[in-house]
């Protein structure tokens, strides 16, 4: 039961020792003292941890590894908390804590969304099926002091699973869900699956990541709704055949078209989610931005676009009056805010911070 307490104790630490040079063991006196010394609370939080996450792993040595990473990420997490300076956001340990940044990477956008976002704005692309710089929310001058869809147009958060680089189809299809409602009334949860396997495309490629704009292109060239969350549900897996039935009637609106915001700039971005939820892509390399729970995020990060997710309102901190996006991301409920990210909004940085203003859709109907 205790981790490597065996008779094959020291050699599964040397072969450990010489597959992950100087990793996490960097030698037999170090391993044993972690082994059997202070970290033995660790280690039992580690294991209540794979508990309530329903975590079984395939061996001691896999066990290894991730009780390490736990360490390192449960380590950062409570320094960042104790240091009262650091200010408006809290971090907590999720269910992402067995993983390293760089594996998480698998459930990031694969793709290389800023040099996407330069050459769509540089080619005219005849596969385009409606001018994508052009913004109906321009010239709106009546924007309330704040926003807050999730009262009405969004669906109950969800979890792309942090195996699939799916971002992309939850941010699109999030926003259709938006605009549905906008127009019918009807919340209905619609299926990123069917995004996944029926939209594939050289542009759009499942799990390894894709752009929003080519989900929601793909939305269009179907013409018809997407099949309901129900109908045809997530498995976080992409290769998939295309299994809709076209002959059936989903009740959702069928999206004709869509704009991007103007790039790099706020206030355009505010006059479009005052009148609909927003797909944003932003840079979520931050070991911080990854454990985050509580709070208004304030960075580190930069503008390497890595993640797609939706804006589903805006507000202000009363106590400090710090403006704020609201994020619905696709990482399931105990991520966050119950799924929700609050981020700071008009930033000096044209681009916003961590690049959010930086590729922002919207579908039309
Ligand atoms: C916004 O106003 C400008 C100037 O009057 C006009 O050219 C443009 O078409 C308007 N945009 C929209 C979406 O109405
Ligand atoms: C989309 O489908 C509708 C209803 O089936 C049909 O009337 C319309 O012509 C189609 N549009 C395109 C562009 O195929
Ligand atoms: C849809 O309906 C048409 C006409 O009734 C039928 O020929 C076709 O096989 C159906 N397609 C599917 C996928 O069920
Ligand atoms: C940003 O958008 C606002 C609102 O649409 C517009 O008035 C302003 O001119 C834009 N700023 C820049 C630098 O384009
Ligand atoms: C961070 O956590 C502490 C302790 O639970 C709490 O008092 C504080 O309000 C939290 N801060 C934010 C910004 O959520
Ligand atoms: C940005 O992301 C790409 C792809 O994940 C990575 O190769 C690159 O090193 C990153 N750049 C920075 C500055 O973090």
């Amino acid at each position: 039961m205790a981790l490597l307490i065996t008779n094959q104790g020291q050699s599964i630490c040397l072969a450990f020792f010489l597959v992950f040079i100087l990793a996490f063991c960097s030698s037999q006196a170090s391993c044993s003292r972690q082994l059997y010394g202070e970290d033995k609370i660790m280690l039992q939080r580690f294991e209540e941890w794979m508990a309530q996450n329903g975590r079984v792993y395939k061996d001691a040595q896999e066990k290894e590894l991730r009780y390490n990473i736990f360490k390192s990420n449960v380590e950062f997490i409570e320094a960042f908390n104790k240091n009262k300076d650091q200010g408006k956001y809290n971090l907590s340990i999720n269910k992402l804590a067995d993983h390293t940044n760089e594996e998480l990477r698998a459930m990031r956008n694969g793709y290389n969304v800023r040099q996407h976002l330069s050459t769509e704005a540089t080619t005219s692309n005849s596969m385009k099926v409606s001018p994508n710089t052009f913004s109906r929310y321009e010239n709106v001058t009546e924007v309330p002091p704040s926003c807050d869809w999730t009262t009405s147009a969004i669906t109950p958060v969800k979890e792309q699973r942090y195996d699939c680089g799916s971002c992309w189809a939850f941010a699109a299809v999030a926003t259709v869900e938006g605009l549905n409602y906008l127009k019918t009334g009807n919340l209905i949860s619609l299926s990123e699956q069917e995004v996944i396997d029926c939209g594939t495309s050289t542009e759009v490629d499942g799990c390894r990541g894709g752009y929003v704009d080519k989900a929601l292109e793909f939305m269009i060239q179907s013409n018809r709704s997407l099949s309901t969350e129900d109908g045809y549900p997530y498995k976080a897996v992409d290769g998939g055949v295309c299994m809709v039935d076209l002959n059936a009637s989903f009740g959702a609106i069928t999206i004709t078209g869509y704009e991007q915001v103007p790039q790099n700039n706020e206030s355009a971005l505010l006059q479009a989610v005052a009148n609909q939820p927003i797909s944003v892509y932003i840079d979520a390399e931050a070991e911080e931005f990854k454990h985050y729970s509580s709070g208004v995020y304030t960075g580190p990060c930069g503008t390497n676009l890595t993640h797609a997710v939706a804006i589903v309102g805006y507000d202000t901190t009363q106590d400090d009056g710090t403006k704020y996006w609201l994020v619905k991301n696709s990482w399931g409920e105990e991520w966050g805010e119950s799924g929700y990210m609050r981020i700071q909004r008009d930033i000096d940085a044209r681009e916003g911070l961590c690049g959010i203003a930086m590729g922002a859709y919207y579908p039309t109907a």
